[in-house]
């Protein structure tokens, strides 16, 4: 191999003796574009604009948008994509697999998340989507050796299984004080779910980190030398925003998931049962002036956003877009438990069956913590009490 990149080094000088360096493949630059602990997220929920980054679809659009410009690129995801093993969790797994096979991703790898589920499932969805699959567990392949734009690398999920003359790169989610001290590689992408801002760079090793949830895009922008050695990089983020076009392919991947959501629902329909929340239409026989504030407020619209959201059946939208979502007497579904979509009265001053009996017994004190059930750092940012309070106080 050195023996005929040197011929090859002779034969260019003598052909092209100026532009012989850093010309006809001998100099080049190589994109490494890399995802990490997605953790399970497919796109972002959309309830703040301010977090409102990720997913797969503009990801896989941004990459098609400007391929010409990101060629020559290798597409890795470092694992820990998956999240829960739950119904809705083996979902999103076989989700996320789909779309890396329709973005043509190289290579993930599976990490302690995906250790979670069963092997045989795993197994299944690597032979139904065709994606090569690195791991550090006995199962599956340690490394794979592959030669792309005649660039010999070596990508391994084992710190300690780097080789000779290749172009090493580690794929772990060890935590990052351990990845620095590891060596013997030219590039680690780390998924732990801690992130570098920018590279960490020591002996010749450069360490990135995939940026939890997929809010943005890591790519890694390599220059190789004729020795496949390293001779200087360069990286960016690519937040994946509202601006970013959804690819379409993608985007179907998503709502078939989407139905196959609303499908775990129907599975387990429940027979309809003496509820503990009574719901607005209730309350609105006593109570109609403040039913009046309620309906101009966002609250009496949160089951309508996740309809033009397409996730009007997903259980991980539910719990905070109605009444008591995954508790007995609560909302389950628009077919069987109408009258609890929205965030109600209840959510807040609790259910109504024992005010019912006895008016002046008094309801559950409404405070600051009641609200912070939903209006999370991630789902709310801009939240204040004083300011939002003002804005539903009737
Ligand atoms: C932890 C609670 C929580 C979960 C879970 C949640 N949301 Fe929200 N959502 C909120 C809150 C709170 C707001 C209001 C944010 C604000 O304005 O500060 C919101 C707002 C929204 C909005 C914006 C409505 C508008 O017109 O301004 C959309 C759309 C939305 N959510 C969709 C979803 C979807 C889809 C899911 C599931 C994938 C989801 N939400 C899961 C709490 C949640
Ligand atoms: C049959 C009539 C009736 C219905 C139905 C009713 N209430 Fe009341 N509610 C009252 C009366 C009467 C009072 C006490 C007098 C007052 O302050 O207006 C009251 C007081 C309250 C108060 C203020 C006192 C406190 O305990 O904090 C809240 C909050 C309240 N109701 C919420 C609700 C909610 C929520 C519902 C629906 C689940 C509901 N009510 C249904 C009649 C009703
Ligand atoms: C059960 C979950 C839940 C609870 C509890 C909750 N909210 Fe909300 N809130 C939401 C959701 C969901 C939305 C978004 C509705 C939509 O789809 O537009 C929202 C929207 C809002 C908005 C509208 C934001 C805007 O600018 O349009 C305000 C204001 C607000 N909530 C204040 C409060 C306050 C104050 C409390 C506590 C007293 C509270 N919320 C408790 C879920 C909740
Ligand atoms: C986002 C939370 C939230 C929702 C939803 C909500 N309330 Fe309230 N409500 C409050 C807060 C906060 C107060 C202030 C008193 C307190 O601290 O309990 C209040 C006070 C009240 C009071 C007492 C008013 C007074 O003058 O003492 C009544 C009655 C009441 N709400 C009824 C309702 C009814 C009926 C609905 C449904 C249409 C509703 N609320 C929805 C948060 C909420």
């Amino acid at each position: 191999m050195r023996k005929y990149i040197l011929l090859n080094i002779l034969l260019w000088t003598i052909l092209f003796p100026v532009t012989a360096r850093g010309n006809n493949g001998q100099e080049r630059t190589i994109n490494i574009l890399y995802t990490g602990n997605l953790n399970g997220e497919l796109e972002p929920c959309g309830c703040s604009p301010k977090t409102d980054f990720g997913g797969v679809a503009r990801l896989s659009g941004y990459i098609a948008e400007n391929r010409k410009a990101l060629s020559p690129y290798l597409l890795i995801d470092a694992g820990n994509f998956a999240g829960d093993d739950t119904p809705q969790g083996r979902l999103k797994a076989e989700t996320l697999l789909q779309a890396f096979s329709a973005m043509k991703y190289d290579l993930t790898a599976f990490q302690k998340n995906e250790m979670k589920f069963a092997d045989d499932f795993l197994s299944s969805l690597i032979e139904r989507y065709k994606i090569p699959v690195v791991s550090n567990t006995h199962h599956y392949k340690l490394s794979i050796s592959k030669t792309k734009y005649t660039l010999n690398m070596h990508i391994s999920a084992d710190p300690g299984d780097h080789e000779i003359n290749q172009l090493n790169i580690l794929l772990t989610d060890l935590p990052l004080s351990v990845s620095k001290e590891m060596q013997g590689w030219d590039v680690i992408i780390n998924s732990s779910g801690e992130i570098l801002e920018e590279p960490f760079s020591l002996n010749n090793t450069i360490i990135v980190t995939g940026y939890p949830k997929g809010k943005k895009l890591g790519i890694l922008t390599l220059h190789i030398d004729n020795n496949g050695r390293i001779t200087g990089f360069k990286h960016r983020w690519q937040p994946l925003g509202t601006d970013i076009k959804e690819d379409k392919k993608v985007r179907q991947i998503l709502n078939d998931y989407d139905s196959r959501v609303a499908g775990l629902l129907k599975e387990t329909e429940r027979p309809l049962k003496e509820t503990s929340y009574l719901g607005v239409a209730k309350c609105a026989e006593c109570h109609q002036p403040f039913i009046d504030i309620w309906k101009k407020t966002g609250h009496a619209k949160a089951f309508l956003s996740l309809e033009k959201a397409g996730k009007s059946s997903d259980p991980e939208c539910l719990k905070c877009h109605t009444v008591g979502f995954g508790e007995e007497g609560g909302f389950y579904s628009i077919a069987t438990t109408p009258g609890l979509a929205n965030v109600q009265c209840e959510v807040c001053h609790g259910t109504g069956r024992d005010h019912l009996m006895n008016f002046y017994k008094p309801l559950e004190h409404v405070t600051e913590a009641v609200c912070l059930r939903c209006h999370t750092k991630d789902k709310s940012p801009d939240f204040s009490y004083k300011d939002y309070l003002e804005k539903v106080i009737h």
